[in-house]
C-alpha cells in the first residue's frame, strides 16, 4: 500500500516505487516533515530531530517553557506566517484587524482512494483504480477554526507525489489570503544545488544549475503567465548528480499564471523548498463558509540522476494529465502558414500550401493568424472572431472542404484571451478589459487583455469560438496568448478582492478551455504564447501539445528543446521545420538538421513549400515517412540527453528507446565544424545488454552489436563536414 499510517506513533508514510515521504504528528500537535528520499521501509525517521535551544528562535505559548521546540528549527509540512517560523510561510492569513497570523495543529486524517479533481484548476488523474491512493490531513489553526487541508496523492509506479492544499475558513469572520503555496518540502540537511529554467521570448527555458547558497533563491514570474522568463518547474539535486545517477527531487506547478518558487537555507544549513501561486498582487478574500484551492505540485523523486526523473515527468504527464483523443497518438504532421505568409495570404495561397503539403504527405494544414476580422497586421482585429471573407471568400467552410478534399484535416488560430483597441469587439466592450480606472494603461504587442476573471466575458469568448468550430469540422486549435498581464483590476470585483484577479483570469481561461474540450472533444488544442511562454503542466492538462518557441531555428531549438526536456515529455512539444535562412536568427542549417530536431516533438512544417526545390521536396516526403515508421518511439518511449548541446559542445545527441525496448533512435547533430577532426563516439543508453541491435543511419550499411557494445563502447561517428549536419540512427533489436 502506498500510504502507510502508524497511529501509536503518529506516523504518515507514503511509498513510491522507489521513494519514502514521512512525516509525523509532533509534539503539541504541530505535522512535522522528517524524511523525503530513497525508499526505506518501516523506518520511524523522527530520530532525525534535533530537539534543541536554539537563541532567537521563540516557543509556542503551548509548549509552556519547552524551550527546544520552535517552528523557526523544526522541518514542516505547511509553515505560516506568524508561528515564529522566519523561515518561507507558505500561509498569510490576514485577519480583519490587521493580525497575520495561523498556527495549524493535526485534527484529523482520512485515506482516500484515488486521486481527487481540483475545483476549476488542472490535476493529475487515475486511469484506473488503484494507480493512485491519497491522503487528507486536515489541521485547525489553534485559536480558531481556520482549517488547512493537506492533500498527498501518491502513483507509485512513476515515484511522484501531487500536493496541493485548501483553507478553509469555519470562523465566522473574513479572512484574507496574501499566500497560500501549493507545497513545502523543508530538508534537515543538504548541499543541494537548484536547477531552474529560465529564458526570454525565442529563448525559453535555458538550464541553470548553482548550489543553494544562505538565504534565497527564487524562480518567479509575476507577469499573469508562468512566462518565458522563468518555469514553474524546478529540480534540487545532490551537488554530483549527473543524467545518469545521483538524487534528485522535481517540484512541478500545474499553474500557468504568476509563481513562485523558492529555495532557501536557513541558518542551520536546512533547506525549504516552497512552490505556488506568486504572493505578489495576490490577496483573496475567504468569507466565512468558504475554501481556497491552490494548484496542484507534483514531486517526484529519482536516485538514479536527471534521466529517471524526467521519464517520471514524462510518462506521468503523458498518461496521467494529458487528456482527450490524442493523448497519446501521434498528432496529424501540419504544415502551419504563419511563416510562409504572416498575415499576407487568402485562400488560393492557403490552397496551394495546402497541395503541395498534401502531396508530400502532410496531414493538417493550420491557419495562423490573420483568418479573421480586419487582421492585415498585428495592430488590429483581434477579438473579431468572424472569417475575413475577402480574404477567405466562402468562409472557413469551403476551405475546409477544398483542404479536406486533399486528404488533410484543418486547424485554425486563436487568440481568445486579447483584443484590439482596433476591433468591433473592443469598440462594442470597452470595459471588459483589466484596467485600472483612471490610468491610461498598457499596451503589449498593440493589444489589450480581456478580463477573463468575468464569467460574461469567458461566456462571450465560448460563443464566438465554439461558432467558429461549429461551421466547418475544424480538427485543431492552436491556442496563443501575445502578452503579459498589466492593470490587474477588474470592474466586476470589490476593493477588497483585486488581489484576487489574477488567479481569476487563469481560472477563467482554464474554464474556457475546459467547456470548449467539452464541445469539441475531437478537436486537438495545441498551447502558445508567443512561442513557450506558457509552457507549463497546467496547459498541458487541458492542451497535450504546445508551441515550444517562436524561435525555429533548429540550433537555437536544440538548446530550447533539451532544457524542455528535463520537466516535459517530448509529445507536448511544439516543432516545425521552417525557412533557411531562418526568420528569426537568419542563419542556415541543413534541411536534414531541421527536420532532425523539429521530429523531436510533435512535428510540423512551418515554411513556403513552393520555394523548396524538387530534390528538397523529395526530402520531405522521407521525412515524413521517418517520423511516421519512428513516432511511437518518439513519443511515447523514454527520452535520454546522450549530450549537454550547452556551453560549446561539439555534438548535441539525444535518444528515444521505445516502451517495449525493441526500438530505438538516436538523434545527433555537429554543432561546430572542425578541421582535421577526431572520430566521435556516441553511447546510447536504455538498450538490453543481452540483446542485439541491427543499427542503421541513411546510406550506411547497417551492422549488428550487442546493447552492451553499443552503450559501453559506443558508436562511431565519422566526423561531417560543413554546417550543423545531422544524423539519425535507427536501432532495432534483432536477437
Ligand atoms: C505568436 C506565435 O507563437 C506564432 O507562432 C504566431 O502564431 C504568431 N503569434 C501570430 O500572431
Amino acid at each position: 500500500m502506498a500510504i502507510q499510517i502508524d497511529e501509536k506513533k503518529n506516523l504518515f508514510t507514503l511509498h513510491t516505487k522507489h521513494s519514502t515521504y514521512q512525516m509525523m504528528v509532533g509534539p503539541y500537535g504541530v505535522l512535522l516533515h522528517l524524511y523525503y528520499g530513497a525508499k526505506t521501509e518501516g523506518e520511524d525517521f523522527s530520530y532525525l530531530l534535533h530537539p534543541a535551544d536554539h537563541g532567537f528562535s521563540g516557543n509556542p505559548h503551548d509548549t509552556k517553557g519547552d524551550r527546544t521546540f520552535s517552528l523557526d528549527v523544526l522541518p514542516q509540512e505547511y509553515s505560516s506566517l506568524g508561528t515564529g517560523d522566519y523561515r518561507t510561510p507558505c500561509l498569510r492569513a490576514v485577519w480583519p484587524n490587521g493580525a497575520c497570523a495561523a498556527d495549524f495543529r493535526f485534527e484529523s486524517y482520512e485515506r482516500i482512494a484515488g486521486k481527487p479533481a481540483l475545483p476549476g484548476l488542472p490535476a493529475l488523474y487515475e486511469n484506473k483504480p488503484g494507480e493512485a491512493e491519497t491522503l487528507k490531513i486536515v489541521c485547525k489553526d489553534r485559536v480558531s477554526s481556520l482549517r488547512l487541508c493537506l492533500l498527498y496523492s501518491v502513483f507509485e509506479e512513476t515515484d511522484s507525489i501531487a500536493r496541493s492544499c485548501f483553507i478553509q475558513n469555519d470562523t465566522d469572520s473574513i479572512v484574507y489570503l496574501d499566500a497560500a503555496y501549493s507545497c513545502c518540502l523543508d530538508f534537515l540537511q543538504g548541499d543541494y544545488e537548484l536547477m531552474n529554467f529560465y529564458g526570454r521570448h525565442t529563448g525559453e527555458r535555458s538550464v541553470e544549475r548553482a548550489p543553494l547558497r544562505h538565504g534565497k533563491f527564487v524562480a518567479e514570474s509575476t507577469r499573469g503567465a508562468s512566462s518565458h522568463q522563468q518555469n514553474p518547474f524546478g529540480i534540487l539535486c545532490a551537488p554530483h548528480t549527473g543524467e545518469e545517477a545521483g538524487e534528485c527531487y522535481g517540484v512541478s506547478l500545474l499553474y500557468s499564471g504568476s509563481f513562485l518558487l523558492s529555495a532557501e537555507k536557513d541558518q542551520f544549513g536546512q533547506i525549504r523548498l516552497v512552490a505556488g501561486i506568486h504572493p505578489d498582487g495576490f490577496r483573496w478574500r475567504l468569507k466565512p463558509g468558504e475554501t481556497f484551492q491552490t494548484p496542484e505540485a507534483v514531486l517526484c523523486y529519482s536516485g538514479q540522476g536527471l534521466e529517471k526523473l524526467s521519464q517520471c515527468y514524462h510518462r506521468l504527464y503523458r498518461k496521467n494529465l494529458c487528456r482527450g483523443e490524442y493523448r497519446e497518438k501521434r498528432r496529424p504532421i501540419l504544415i502551419n502558414n504563419w511563416e510562409a505568409t504572416y498575415f499576407d495570404f487568402d485562400e488560393k495561397k492557403l490552397e496551394e500550401i495546402a497541395k503541395t503539403a498534401a502531396a508530400l504527405g502532410v496531414e493538417m494544414l493550420v491557419v495562423d493568424d490573420g483568418w479573421f476580422g480586419k487582421r492585415d497586421s498585428d495592430t488590429s482585429g483581434l477579438g473579431d472572431w468572424t472569417v475575413n471573407t475577402s480574404k477567405l471568400h466562402g468562409g472557413l467552410p469551403a476551405l475546409c472542404a477544398r483542404v479536406n478534399d486533399l486528404g488533410m484535416k484543418l486547424g485554425i488560430w486563436f487568440e481568445p484571451e486579447m483584443v484590439s483597441e482596433d476591433s468591433d469587439f473592443y469598440r462594442t466592450h470597452p470595459d471588459w478589459l483589466l484596467h485600472i480606472p483612471g490610468r491610461p494603461g498598457i499596451r503589449s504587442r498593440d493589444q489589450l487583455v480581456l478580463d477573463l476573471s468575468r464569467e460574461e466575458v469567458v461566456h462571450a469568448l465560448f460563443k464566438a469560438i465554439s461558432g467558429i468550430l461549429s461551421c466547418a469540422p475544424l480538427e485543431y486549435v492552436k491556442w496563443d496568448m501575445n502578452r503579459h498581464l498589466t492593470d490587474v483590476w477588474s470592474a466586476a470585483l470589490s476593493p477588497d478582492q483585486q488581489g484576487e484577479v489574477a488567479h481569476r483570469y487563469v481560472l477563467g481561461v482554464y474554464s474556457l478551455l475546459e467547456r470548449l474540450l467539452s464541445a469539441f472533444p475531437h478537436v486537438l488544442f495545441e498551447g502558445c504564447a508567443g512561442g513557450g511562454g506558457r509552457f507549463d503542466a497546467g496547459m498541458l492538462y487541458y492542451t497535450p501539445q504546445i508551441w515550444c518557441s517562436d524561435n525555429t531555428d533548429a540550433i537555437d531549438r536544440i538548446l530550447i528543446q533539451y532544457g524542455t526536456s528535463f520537466g516535459y515529455p517530448i509529445s507536448s512539444v511544439g516543432s516545425h521545420v521552417s525557412a533557411c535562412p531562418n526568420h528569426q536568427t537568419g542563419r542556415c542549417t541543413p534541411l536534414k538538421t531541421r527536420a532532425t530536431v523539429a521530429m523531436s516533438g510533435a512535428f510540423g512544417y512551418e515554411l513556403d513549400l513552393s520555394k523548396l526545390d524538387e530534390e528538397e521536396k523529395k526530402q520531405i516526403q522521407k521525412q515524413i515517412q521517418f517520423y511516421r515508421e519512428n513516432s511511437n518511439t518518439i513519443l511515447g518511449g523514454d527520452y535520454y540527453r546522450l549530450t549537454n548541446p550547452e556551453n560549446g559542445a561539439a555534438l548535441a545527441a539525444w535518444q528515444f528507446v521505445s516502451e517495449d525496448g525493441a526500438q530505438s533512435l538516436v538523434n545527433v547533430v555537429f554543432l561546430r565544424p572542425q578541421s582535421n577532426a577526431p572520430a566521435q563516439y556516441i553511447k546510447p543508453r536504455g538498450l538490453d545488454p543481452f540483446s542485439r541491435y541491427c543499427v542503421k543511419a541513411e546510406q550506411e550499411p547497417p551492422f549488428v552489436l550487442s546493447g552492451s557494445a553499443l552503450m559501453h563502447a559506443g558508436i562511431k561517428l565519422a566526423p561531417l563536414m560543413g554546417e550543423y549536419p545531422a544524423v539519425q540512427l535507427v536501432l532495432k533489436r534483432v536477437e
